[in-house]
């Protein structure tokens, strides 16, 4: 096996086909952990792997060149799915200097045992020569951690971008044209929405200063690595990192006794009136991943829930605690749910919680006492309708 992304420059990671849990993000798909080893004057490793993975990783590397000849590791980013394998790695390469900014030696001391390793701290702009190639170091705080940065070769137009770009997808193949785009975008997707969106801020930074460079590829730490569709996966970040609405509507619920149910069937319906995209999520059916990367780029939103215990139902809070995390922007929307006797109740919980992410409230909770009556299925259908109008606008911008 040996995967060439540039002349002397080659991956090295793991590629891991059962993980099915990252924090809480439902990784279907697997992952990747990826490594990359530059061979030069110098030679160097960008990025480790998840611990358990670090023999896989060290025998890759070995198929290449001997861990005696590794002057540098650089570590682009603390978490452990790419740090995890550093104390291994560093035990391994008598002669490497671990090389990261100021923010990730501090972290990286309060995970590992970093007492006999070498540091050579950088900061933003800083370069090193390994002969042919330079490394170019710039600072990408929050994206995803506070220390994480971006290695950048000028000679070979590449950009090692961590988190950034990437998707939890394992794959036969390391390159974007080597699979369906569509494929790999959703999974872009997937993974921005679940890992990234809190950040879209200081991504929004970083892509600015990324369009900066001349990039002819992009190599993430997770999943495929960019070389023929820069310019789509680019295209794409621009939107979510604003959340931008599409015309598309949302419609997710919790229901006890059905009652909820119908009348987020009824919302949906005065929704399909527009020409909108109108999608029905149930929070017991349909995992919070899923629901987090179709909020992110919808326009309108309701979410239900019925009354339980004057509260909303657990699995509807468990999922607007990982959504209110991520922060959707440029949403608006609005609560329903039925109640019975509770004076607050599960409708009213529902739209403190959309109040708390920013959602624009297009009106009060809607709400039941028990049972919908005709006329209340009638109000969801207009509420629905409300949603609907107010989407189908952006499908003309
Ligand atoms: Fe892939 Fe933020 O770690």
């Amino acid at each position: 096996m040996k995967i060439t992304l540039k002349e002397g420059i080659d991956w090295v990671g793991y590629v891991d086909w059962t993980v099915r849990d990252f924090h809480g993000y439902k990784t279907n798909n697997g992952s990747t952990y990826n490594s990359y080893l530059i061979r030069d004057e110098k030679t160097a490793v960008i990025d480790a792997v998840k611990a358990p993975y670090v023999g896989k990783l060290i025998e890759h590397i070995q198929a290449l060149t001997a861990l005696e000849n590794i002057d540098y590791v650089v570590c682009n980013h603390a978490e452990p799915d790419h740090s995890g394998g550093l104390p291994d790695l560093m035990a391994a390469c008598p002669q490497a200097e671990l090389i990261c900014n100021a923010k990730c030696k501090i972290t990286l001391e309060m995970h590992y045992d970093t007492t006999s390793w070498k540091w050579n701290i950088v900061e933003d702009g800083d370069s090193i020569s390994l002969g042919k190639r330079t490394l170019s170091f710039i600072n990408t705080p929050m994206v995803h951690w506070p220390e994480s940065m971006f290695t950048y070769v000028p000679e070979d137009k590449l950009l090692f971008s961590m988190d950034a770009f990437g998707q939890h997808y394992a794959s036969a193949f390391r390159f974007d044209d080597e699979e369906s785009l569509d494929v790999i975008l959703q999974e872009a997707k997937t993974y921005y929405a679940n890992i990234v969106m809190l950040y879209g801020r200081p991504v929004a930074q970083t892509m600015a200063r990324a369009a900066e460079l001349d990039i002819e590829m992009i190599a993430p730490s997770h999943g495929m690595i960019w070389r023929s569709h820069i310019k789509e996966v680019f295209e794409a970040y621009q939107k979510w990192v604003v959340c931008k609405p599409r015309p598309k509507v949302v419609v997710l619920y919790a229901t006890m006794w059905h009652s909820t149910e119908k009348m987020a069937r009824s919302i949906l319906e005065g929704a399909q009136e527009y020409d909108v995209e109108a999608q029905l999520l149930n929070v017991d059916s349909t995992h919070a991943t899923r629901i987090v990367t179709e909020v992110l780029d919808c326009a309108a939103l309701a979410i239900g829930s019925p009354t339980l215990n004057n509260g909303i139902m657990p699995s509807m809070a468990s999922v607007l605690c990982y959504m209110t995390g991520l922060r959707p922007t440029h949403k608006q929307g609005f609560a329903f749910g039925s109640y019975g006797w509770s004076k607050r109740g599960g409708p009213a919980e529902i739209g403190i919680a959309m109040e708390e992410m920013k959602i624009d409230m297009m009106r009060a909770p809607l709400r039941a006492q028990y049972v919908p009556t005709p006329e209340i299925l009638e109000e969801c259908r207009n509420a629905g309708r409300m949603l609907g109008k107010y989407a189908e606008q952006f499908g003309r911008t």
